[in-house]
């Protein structure tokens, strides 16, 4: 990957070549960390960053349940200062469209016992582009051999490093089988979400999407398009979606903040509807779009803008 000029770690800012960790870091070894993906997005108005505090918000619930402490380098952060230092990073950093805060125990330990292992904040901002690239357009998904872990293998609401392993398994197993995204089963053989998105599927004229209480992560992207899809005056049903739902949906999409909104065509080599873009999935895509890019006045208490 490129890399970009400043790294955020424990209060300064240092070179991309300087942000370096130990080899028996805890996080490194047990997978302790907490991490967050975040879009900046230029705007008439400049840089903007997609609901900074939502994002910031999930990573200090997620500290909570994982018993971080919000001190790193010495000081004790809070979330204002925490979104204020993701600013910093971002300015520091010349257009860049992606953040990824990462909250970790640093300290060096060997054996599982996270108590009093300390904590580090590393913030990096890059240039993404588009995650997944021409699959934007129309996504091929498998549904993986791997389950989505669940709420009583670690908080599934929280974006947990090493709760990911899961999801780097279900994603090498799409690729290898020519797919773009692998859709993960609950423990109860429901949809939960995809290796880095959440799903949904417009079926006889609603649209549903796994609930909360499915092992899913709640997605702010989710969020987002739930209420744009209610506010377009769709039915959005928050609800448990079987895999048959899923195959014979007319149509399908994934959200996330790397890939944003991805129609789906193709599940476990059936098409899709006419196996092409649904029109709902397209509609909501382009007002997304436009929202993100600051051109939807009644959506702008989503963005932060940079300066
Ligand atoms: C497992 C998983 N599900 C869903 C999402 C989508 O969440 P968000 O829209 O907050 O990026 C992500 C990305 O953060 C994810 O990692």
């Amino acid at each position: 990957m490129d890399k970009t000029e400043k790294i955020w770690l424990d209060g300064k800012l240092v070179n991309w070549e300087d942000a370096k960790v130990h080899v028996l870091a805890h996080a490194l070894n047990y997978g302790t960390g907490l991490f967050e993906g975040i879009r900046v997005y230029q705007t008439p108005k400049g840089p903007a960053v997609f609901r900074l505090k939502d994002h910031v918000r999930r990573l200090v619930d997620g500290c909570k349940i994982m018993g971080f402490d919000l001190e790193f380098g010495g000081k004790t952060y809070t979330q204002k200062d925490i979104e204020e230092s993701i600013k910093d990073t971002i300015r520091a950093n010349e257009n860049v469209d992606y953040v990824k805060p990462c909250i970790f125990l640093s300290g060096e330990e060997v054996g599982l016992n996270p108590v009093g292992v300390s904590t580090s904040m590393a913030i990096t901002c890059i240039h993404m582009g588009t995650y997944l690239g021409k699959a934007g357009n129309g996504a091929k998904v498998i549904v993986s051999s791997w389950q989505r872990p669940d709420n009583l293998c670690g908080p599934a609401g929280a974006k947990v490093n090493g709760a990911y392993v899961a999801s780097c398994l279900a994603k090498r197993e799409a690729v290898r089988q020519g797919a773009n995204e692998a859709v993960m089963l609950n423990s109860v053989g429901r949809v939960a979400e995809c290796t880095g998105e959440n799903i949904f599927i417009y079926r006889h004229g609603k649209i549903y999407t796994p609930s909360t209480g499915e092992s899913i992560l709640e997605g702010i992207t989710r969020d987002s398009i739930i209420q744009v899809a209610r506010d377009f005056g769709y039915e959005v049903i928050e609800t448990e979606v079987t895999r048959f739902q899923l195959v014979s949906a007319d149509e399908v999409w994934m959200t996330g903040t790397a890939a944003e909104v991805v129609p789906v065509t193709m599940v476990d080599g059936k098409m899709i509807g006419d196996g092409k873009a649904g029109e709902v999935a397209q509609k909501i895509h382009s007002k997304f779009h436009d929202i993100v890019e600051g051109k939807a006045p009644e959506y702008d208490k989503w963005l932060d803008y940079v300066n």
